[in-house]
């Protein structure tokens, strides 16, 4: 049932939805907000309900008052209008229920049973571990139909056996159509606009490989450290919370074939095909491809800031990565010999994601030769803060006296200040909507995620094989030194443009 076309009109469909977690801190921080600025912009259809599902002894009232509260804090005054704030308090419901046993269930299903003739979204923002228990037990209770869509967060397991165990317990209750894992890097509005300026501009479409293309780097700093997430974090570190999801879907819309057209499976299809021709880490990869790094006390924005070990929590014999700067690449005929350098850390000195491409020089230089190394194209997608898109172009420095004097800059589209009316949405909003209509070219097919897996495992178990300390970094630093020396022995550095 897609209601999808080319123009990206959508008719607005009816739903209900019922989210397990809804108490935690994912739902009241960007799901309820998410959820709100669809129905103020019109985009929650008439009679969608929303049900909270909590282990936490409830009433409605209370659970409305927690709601209430969420949106306060997380959705900017200006944008909490009255009448758009009572419709949506009007939708809710909630249950108060023990996931893992069949008994609570029986709410659910009562509660659909007011709304049979449209389509249940499940979605599930709790821990990974008990997705089989409850779909089953949505299931067994007879609270689901063939029309029910499940919605599931990040991380799916922490290894390629553990993520196939989830993804088998979720298959065994919905069919893969009817499955949406989240990634929310895909949701992001740049994010989406790589599709756009990759596939709709054929100066981009022609110069998009080996040929013209030296090589691309994408990084993805953090400000914040750990956030009370220790126990999981610790047991992760960064190149399962960030890489395996986040960093390698951003390199499959960049290195992927431009697909047949904007289904959902033709381009999964042509991401599938990046993710299995990431070149693996071989042990002699290890000490010059990669490195791991975690934080020790140091200071951002004037703030003196605990090291990794000195988080509340802490287990002060952790070798866990908060930071991981890697070479790898695609191999195929599109990316053959292309460094993709890739870098994500937590408590660097700002907040910043962004992917260069890097385009080669010219074949035959004729300017001033002390200006030769400014001399080539780079694209700057910049996904946050201040999403935009920007192609570094080389022209003359005006005035008289330069002669030919080349000037570097950039060729600007930032979304905010070109778009100045339309709000940038965050990545849920449109995560949300997508599942709604029943859409899923930006959800992760169960393939994608165990081939990134695959690819992770592989240095997992190198990293496991060597069980080296990671080097250390200050927080509000941009990472241990020899990530730096990792690019500059190819001659080249991180774009510095910040
Ligand atoms: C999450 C990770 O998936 O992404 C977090 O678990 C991380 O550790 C977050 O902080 C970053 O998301 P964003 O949208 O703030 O870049």
């Amino acid at each position: 049932m897609s209601h999808h076309n080319r123009t990206g009109q959508v008719a607005s469909t009816e739903i209900d939805l019922a989210l397990f977690g809804a108490l935690g801190d994912l739902a009241q921080r960007k799901l309820f907000p998410a959820l709100f600025q669809l129905d103020r912009e019109g985009l929650l259809a008439g009679q969608t309900r929303l049900l909270g599902l909590a282990r936490q002894e409830l009433d409605l009232d209370g659970f409305t008052s927690r709601v209430e509260q969420a949106l306060h804090t997380h959705v900017k005054a200006e944008e909490l209008d009255r009448e758009a704030l009572t419709r949506f308090l009007a939708r809710l419901d909630y249950r108060c229920l023990d996931f893992t046993t069949v008994d609570g269930y029986a709410g659910i299903r009562d509660w659909r049973e007011a709304g049979r003739e449209r389509p249940m979204v499940v979605y599930l923002s709790v821990a990974a571990k008990i997705y089989g228990d409850i779909c089953r037990n949505l299931e067994i209770s007879g609270s689901l139909d063939d029309q029910s869509r499940v919605v599931v967060e990040k991380p799916i397991g922490h290894d390629l056996a553990s993520s196939a165990a989830i993804n088998d317990a979720i298959g065994a209750v919905f069919p893969e159509s009817r499955i949406y894992r989240i990634d929310h890097y895909l949701g992001k509005e740049t994010v989406q606009n790589l599709i756009a300026l990759r596939f709709a501009n054929p100066l981009f479409g022609t110069q998009w490989n080996q040929n013209h293309i030296s090589h691309v780097e994408i990084t993805v700093a953090e400000q914040v450290g750990i956030e009370g997430r220790w126990g999981y974090f610790d047991a992760a570190g960064q190149l399962r919370d960030m890489v395996q999801n986040h960093l390698l879907q951003l390199v499959c819309l960049i290195a992927m074939d431009p697909p047949a057209n904007l289904d959902a499976d033709a381009i999964r299809d042509e991401k599938v095909k990046v993710l299995k021709a990431l070149r693996p880490f071989t042990d002699d990869m290890l000490g010059r491809d990669v490195v791991r790094g975690q934080y020790i006390a140091g200071t951002i924005g004037g703030q003196a800031v605990p090291g990794y070990l000195e988080e509340e929590g802490a287990n002060i014999e952790s070798h866990t990565e908060s930071f991981v700067a890697m070479k790898t690449g695609v191999e195929n005929w599109r990316w053959a010999g292309v460094p993709f350098y890739l870098r994500t850390g937590k408590r660097m000195p700002e907040k910043l994601s962004q992917i260069i491409i890097h385009f080669r020089q010219q074949p035959h230089y004729i300017f001033d030769p002390d200006q030769r190394g400014l001399a080539a194209n780079k694209l700057v997608i910049r996904l946050q803060p201040e999403e935009g898109i920007a192609l570094e172009v080389l022209t003359k420095d005006s005035g008289l006296d330069k002669g030919m004097r080349l000037r570097r800059g950039p060729l600007h589209l930032d979304f905010n200040s070109a778009f100045p009316k339309s709000r940038i949405p965050d990545a849920y909003e449109r995560l949300l909507l997508e599942v709604m209509k029943g859409q899923q070219y930006l959800f992760v097919r169960r393939d994608e995620v165990e081939h990134a897996w695959q690819w992770c495992d592989n240095l997992i178990a190198a990293w496991a094989d060597r069980d080296e300390a990671p080097r250390r970094y200050p927080a509000g630093s941009w990472g241990p030194v020899a990530s730096i020396a990792m690019i500059t022995q190819d001659g080249r550095s991180w774009y510095e443009d910040y």
